[in-house]
């Protein structure tokens, strides 16, 4: 959360930070700001609100410059205001800092420098930062001395990008909250992330935690906390600015959700054979998990949803797996042995809950892998072993296509370790094999026919929407109660089937809409849960596979998907969620890309 820019090359820097800006609002779009050296001093300007409040000051006021620095913000000491806004500058506007993260000792920090008479004008932890460089350039420190010696007084998570009035650089580091640099040919960006430059270059440096880079119009260096110079290689990305445009859909979310036909090819692609079952992960031996005997997962929110579902492909199976929530992990690890296998579920791969309970797993004999989409990113770097889901960029803050290739490679890897550990393939294999080489184009199928649109029509203004399922239909509920609250902002609870009559069963009433998920699994359960609420007057949805009679005869609407192995059947269920979620948000005029007080990358405990 927050986002970062940077860039220092030829030209006026306002149109490169801009666009980089609005194609990182993702990470949070509170305020928006940027300041530009224009020749003589530091323009800054800031602004509450989207990055398009921020456009309408910087046409008004032109500035211009070739070196400049930018933030889009997701708050979180002070509320969103001009003030607030970054960058911030010290007592004069020789520097200016942009921040993402947390400063921990902000309050000591902001006491002390005010003890000497340093004056603030935000509420935020960042303008601890310019203020401590100032004095250092008081006393008579060179620029870089001085962003160091700063930096060296900082506790918490933090990138940081500095622009100073008479020097020709860009000044960063990062502690936690990532950075990466772009290479182009006439000179330098910095970035959150990689979108914010794709469009310049698709060379970059991803910077390790304490690294300081320093960019000068025609070099770069990179060093360690002690001043060292270190080398750091450059890689390459391997998708265009296309990939992370509109491409004529109106929102990101509709366009990442009718992706996920070619997003799960490209998850699958190379690594596994139906004809002979075999599953290539090239991540890893034949043989590497021989060793595991039970998973545990860690993540947040929609990623926590597919570890959940990668429970019961692991449970079924035969593996115990357990998925924890994140943020409760992190202060509350469980005992690991070396036979245990604790797997990372984060797009990101900037999860601060996550990265946080993977980080408490260091001194312990357990092993970690990252399932991530981010190459380069945090996860993949601290962890022993990292699966790529390969879904392409996911920009809406809703995640879709990213759960589906979760999902996905977890049935994959299921299957290996399940192979590993007993020395042959399961009794699901070829079942699991032959309907994944289908599940592509079974999503294109229910994306052609989409019915859920046409069917909301008739269930607005309802008070509630209860999502119910069981085994893998739980986590599936649960994830279209999610996406369904993100960004209709309408109330929404996902609930285990059986869960109803222990309680939540007494909030349902005629008013009341479920969406019964069904996979062809304990069917028969869930639909005696459905009779239930129905006997209290709710209407039901079913989400079902098409030749499931008995449900399309008991719910009152019935959306079918097509018949695959009930593993899959989760999976294909929860894109008609999807879809239901979108068309309820776009009828109801929500900001489907960008809902309130959400940011895509969490990148705070
Ligand atoms: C919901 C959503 C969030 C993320 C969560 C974890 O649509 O996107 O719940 O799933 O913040 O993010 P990652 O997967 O990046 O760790």
């Amino acid at each position: 959360m927050c986002g970062i820019t940077g860039r220092i090359r030829s030209g006026n820097a306002v149109g490169d930070l801009m666009a980089g800006l609005e194609n990182l609002e993702y990470r949070g779009y509170d305020s928006a700001g940027l300041a530009v050296k224009n020749g003589h001093g530091i323009d800054v300007l800031k602004r509450e609100g989207e990055a398009a409040e921020l456009r309408a000051l910087v046409d008004q006021r032109q500035p211009s410059g070739p070196i400049g620095i930018g933030h889009t913000r997701w708050s979180t000491h002070g509320p969103p205001s001009d003030a607030n806004a970054h960058p911030h500058t010290g007592s004069t506007d020789r520097v200016a800092v942009v921040h993402n993260g947390i400063i921990e000792n902000y309050d000591t920090l902001r006491e002390e420098l005010k003890r000497r008479g340093r004056e603030f004008t935000s509420d935020t932890d960042t303008e601890v930062v310019p203020h401590l460089v100032e004095e250092f350039l008081e006393d008579g420190a060179e620029p870089f001395d001085a962003f160091m010696s700063a930096v060296d007084r900082l506790e918490g998570s933090y990138a940081l990008a500095m622009v100073v009035e008479d020097t020709d650089a860009i000044f960063a580091t990062r502690n936690g909250s990532p950075l990466v640099v772009g290479l182009a040919d006439d000179g330098y960006f910095l970035a959150s992330d990689v979108p914010a430059f794709i469009e310049f270059t698709d060379q970059v440096i991803y910077l390790e935690n304490e690294d300081v880079a320093v960019l000068r119009p025609d070099s770069h260096g990179i060093f360690d906390r002690s001043a060292t110079a270190v080398d750091r290689p450059i890689d390459t990305i391997e998708w265009s600015s296309e990939d992370a445009e509109k491409s004529g859909y109106d929102h990101y979310m509709l366009k990442e959700i009718h992706e996920q036909p070619a997003s799960l090819n490209q998850t699958i692609h190379g690594r596994f054979d139906p004809t002979d079952e075999s599953i290539t992960l090239d991540e890893f031996e034949p043989g590497d998990f021989s060793d595991i005997s039970r998973v545990e997962f860690v993540a947040c929110g929609t990623s926590y949803h597919a570890a959940l579902y990668g429970c019961h492909l692991l449970g079924q199976r035969g593996i115990p797996a357990y998925a924890h929530r994140a943020g409760e992990y992190a202060s509350n690890p469980m005992p690991v042995d070396d036979e245990t296998l604790v797997i990372g579920v984060t797009q990101s791969g900037e999860t601060a809950d996550t990265l946080e309970s993977l980080r408490r797993l260091e001194d312990t004999p357990a092993r970690t892998l990252a399932l991530t989409n981010v190459v380069g990113s945090t996860a993949a770097r601290e962890t022993d072993d990292v699966l790529y889901i390969r879904a392409g960029p996911e920009i809406g803050v809703a995640a879709t296509k990213t759960f589906s290739s979760q999902v996905t490679a977890l049935a994959l890897l299921s299957e290996r370790l399940h192979r590993d550990i007993t020395g042959e393939p399961s009794e699901r294999s070829s079942e699991l094999l032959g309907s994944l080489s289908a599940l592509p184009g079974q999503i294109g199928s229910i994306l052609d026919s989409d019915p859920t649109a046409e069917l909301i029509k008739k269930y607005q203004g309802m008070d509630a929407h209860f999502f119910i399922g069981r085994g893998i239909a739980h986590p599936v509920a649960l994830e279209g109660a999610l996406k369904f609250k993100e960004i209709t902002y309408e109330h929404a609870e996902g609930f285990a089937a059986g869960q109803l009559k222990h309680g939540p069963l007494a909030l349902v009433t005629p008013n009341t809409v479920v969406i019964a998920v069904f996979t062809g699994d304990h069917d028969e359960k869930t639909l005696n849960n459905v009779r239930e609420v129905q006997a209290r007057g709710a209407k039901v949805i079913a989400i079902a596979p098409e030749d499931a009679e008995e449900v399309r005869d008991t719910a009152d609407d019935f959306v079918s998907i097509p018949s695959s192995t009930p593993e899959l059947n989760g999976l294909l269920a929860n894109v008609q969620l999807q879809l239901l979620s979108y068309h309820v948000a776009n009828r109801l005029e929500r900001s489907i890309d960008k809902p309130r007080n959400l940011a895509k990358s969490v990148t705070v405990e």
